[in-house]
């Protein structure tokens, strides 16, 4: 491409090298004029060989493996592994990866006598998520040692191996039940479901089809490139604070209805709408702009979510154990609804993952102030790899210019002579 600065007739020549365009080059050309591009959406923040989302063609793969077949063959932790290594474990690989996250889910006995108790019984999960997260930071000092590629990956499998404990703690709290310790005898996500759900037998069984489909849940959640949360972990990140604030900011991030909140939304807007008849007033109460459509949408996606197409199947598998969801009629009728109506189609609104997901994380018991923990959980191994990726690129640290639009130099007025 050639870019002209017609105020002086000078230009620069700029190759399209991956489908993006260096800026540098730009800058060389027009010192001190900025690219206005609020909430980046025009902005390629950086280079990254984890996950290819292609958004026109509701194409998603891990390192090249697309979701579909991760979902249908693969466990988290071989996710995990892969989104950290690169390339899926070998046997010999994946057995040591296994013993390490499972012997390090436990958690410091402060975080969760001291700290976790300390909530109000009320909170949140996920504030209390997010504040246990960063939390962990004071009790692994040596973690802002990032320069260090032994010490990083010992906090990555600190990280991905305590979110499952936290989380479960987290819940118990809210509920008023005593803690249940970490059996390393459980896989990954039967472990997860057994300090959430046991109660007095010795040994909690998960049911192994909704272990299997929280599995393929976590597979889906694992990561999605550069969207608020990894942002905010490469942002955080970039200033080298240690991996558990920055994972802490992520999961703020993830926190808000417009992210990962959009799950435990959608059930709200479900059980608000609270039968069939009532959907096509909501559908017009949304296109009128009042209210949004929860679980409907996204920034890069403009034909379909792949991730929703598979949970739509998991749907399946979860309500053949657990029942149907009563609220998965209203959801059916909304998308039908949605899908037809040009308000929709001419925008290029779709269900996303959060759509579904929810149906079957009540469907399994979950509150629903759990829903965002749950996907917290798995994006942590995605978070992590952009962290490790973003260090090892050498990345500056995020600091972009602004458009000032505020008042130009005045003098300070003392407070009597305000008006
Ligand atoms: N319901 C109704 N209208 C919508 C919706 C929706 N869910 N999403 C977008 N629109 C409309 C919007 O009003 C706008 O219309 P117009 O051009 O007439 O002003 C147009 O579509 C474009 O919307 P936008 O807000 O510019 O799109 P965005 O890319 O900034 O927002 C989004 C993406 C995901 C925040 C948004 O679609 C949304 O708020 N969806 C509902 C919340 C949700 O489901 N979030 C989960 C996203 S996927 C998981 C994750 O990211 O964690």
């Amino acid at each position: 491409m050639t870019i002209t600065d017609n105020r002086s007739g000078q230009s620069v020549q700029v190759p399209i090298v991956d489908g993006g365009v260096d800026a540098s080059e730009w800058r060389k050309l027009l010192p001190g004029v900025w690219f206005y591009d609020p909430a980046l959406m025009t902005t390629a923040s950086t280079p990254s060989a984890i996950t290819d989302l292609d958004g026109e063609n509701g194409i998603l793969r891990y390192r090249g493996y697309p979701i579909e077949q991760l979902a249908e063959h693969s466990t988290y932790l071989e996710v995990a592994y892969l989104l950290i290594h690169g390339e899926l474990p070998t046997a010999q690989q994946y057995e040591p990866w296994v013993h390490e996250i499972t012997y390090h889910t436990f958690i410091h006995e402060n975080v969760r006598k001291r700290f976790l108790e300390g909530f109000h019984h009320d909170a949140h999960p996920m504030g209390m998520l997010v504040s246990a997260i960063a939390a962990l930071s004071t009790f692994y000092p040596e973690a802002n040692n990032i320069s260090d590629p032994d010490n990083r990956y010992k906090q990555i499998v600190r990280l991905i191996a305590k979110m499952p404990t936290l989380a479960a703690a987290c819940h118990r709290n809210s509920v008023g039940m005593p803690f249940v310790y970490p059996d390393n005898s459980l896989n990954f996500t039967e472990n997860f479901l057994a300090m959430l759900w046991k109660v007095a037998e010795p040994r909690y069984a998960a049911n192994p089809t909704l272990a299997r489909a929280l599995d393929v849940l976590f597979i889906l959640h694992a990561d999605h490139e550069q969207n608020c949360g990894t942002t905010a972990m490469r942002t955080v990140g970039s200033a080298h604070a240690d991996p558990y604030v920055s994972t802490a900011s992520a999961a703020a991030a993830l926190y808000g209805p417009r992210h990962g909140g959009a799950n435990e939304a959608v059930i709200h807007m479900l059980t608000q709408i609270g039968s069939v008849d009532r959907v096509p007033q909501f559908i017009e109460d949304v296109k009128a702009g009042r209210g949004r459509l929860q679980g409907f949408g996204h920034r890069v996606y403009k034909s379909y979510d792949p991730r929703a197409a598979i949970i739509k199947k998991t749907a399946d598998d979860v309500f053949a154990i657990t029942g149907k969801n009563p609220l998965l009629d209203i959801a059916l009728a909304i998308e039908e609804v949605a899908l037809s109506d040009d308000y929709f189609i001419s925008r290029k609104l779709y269900p996303n993952v959060d759509f579904y997901s929810g149906l079957i994380y009540q469907a399994m018991g979950f509150p629903t102030e759990m829903f965002t923990v749950l996907f917290a959980i798995p994006r942590t191994a995605g978070w992590l790899a952009h962290w490790v990726e973003l260090l090892e690129q050498d990345q500056k640290i995020v600091r972009p210019r602004q458009i000032y639009t505020g008042v130009g130099a005045r003098d300070y007025v003392a407070m009597d002579g305000r008006t």
